[in-house]
């Protein structure tokens, strides 16, 4: 009777063990990761104050071409981010998603949920986070879009994106602007309930 005690409780360990999050202390089901293309700071400064907060992994989306202050403007309809934004078929090169903290590549096969965090250009998501999204796997995946944004907001820019994540479950998203790491970790484990 004591053996079959013993081994009940150790394989109670090595399951509670097996099921632990080690990305996430936040309560949320499942495994979390945060991945951001931040073009001058502001949406970067956003997504590493939620991971934090919610002791999540994080990536950086990092092109082939760094955006220059002349790509960014705008007014300019020859800049490349209007040259980009204007294209549906534009998707611009990615060099790689990578750990902020460790240097490890992006690998979804080990999450269930992925914050894709981005600026707002021209009402939505810049091209380069298509790129991110069409390449992977979304199949058992669920996707959350956060951003931060001039003053336009969200808008369509999330379920837009989700279109070319295929056969993902797309939760929602919302414009983090000007919001603590607290209130993207509350607005996350709401979606997930
Ligand atoms: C090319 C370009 C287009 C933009 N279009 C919009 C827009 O349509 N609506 C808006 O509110 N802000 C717009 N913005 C402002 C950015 O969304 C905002 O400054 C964002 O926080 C920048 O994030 P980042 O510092 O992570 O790149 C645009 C910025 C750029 C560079």
């Amino acid at each position: 009777m004591k053996k079959v005690i013993l081994t009940l409780l150790i394989g109670g360990f090595i399951m509670t063990g097996l099921s632990a999050n080690p990305s996430t202390s936040s309560g949320t089901a499942g495994t979390l990761a945060f991945v951001y293309f931040s073009a001058t700071g502001t949406t970067e400064r956003m997504a590493k104050n939620a991971a934090k907060e919610m002791g999540a992994d994080i990536f950086e989306i990092q092109p082939v071409h760094k955006y220059t202050d002349a790509d960014l403007n705008w007014h300019d309809k020859k800049s490349l981010s209007s040259i980009e934004c204007n294209d549906p078929k534009s998707r611009p090169a990615i060099k790689a998603v990578v750990s902020t903290s460790s240097n490890t590549a992006f690998d979804i096969s080990g999450y269930d949920t992925v914050v894709v965090c981005y600026p707002i250009w021209w009402a939505y998501a810049p091209k380069i986070v298509y790129t991110f999204v069409e390449s992977h796997n979304w199949s058992d995946k669920k996707l959350i879009t956060l951003c931060t944004s001039g003053g336009s907001g969200l808008g369509r820019s999330g379920t837009d994106l989700s279109k070319f994540a295929k056969g993902v479950d797309f939760k929602g998203g919302k414009d983090f602007t000007r919001s603590s790491g607290a209130d993207v970790k509350k607005f996350i484990e709401g979606l997930l309930k």
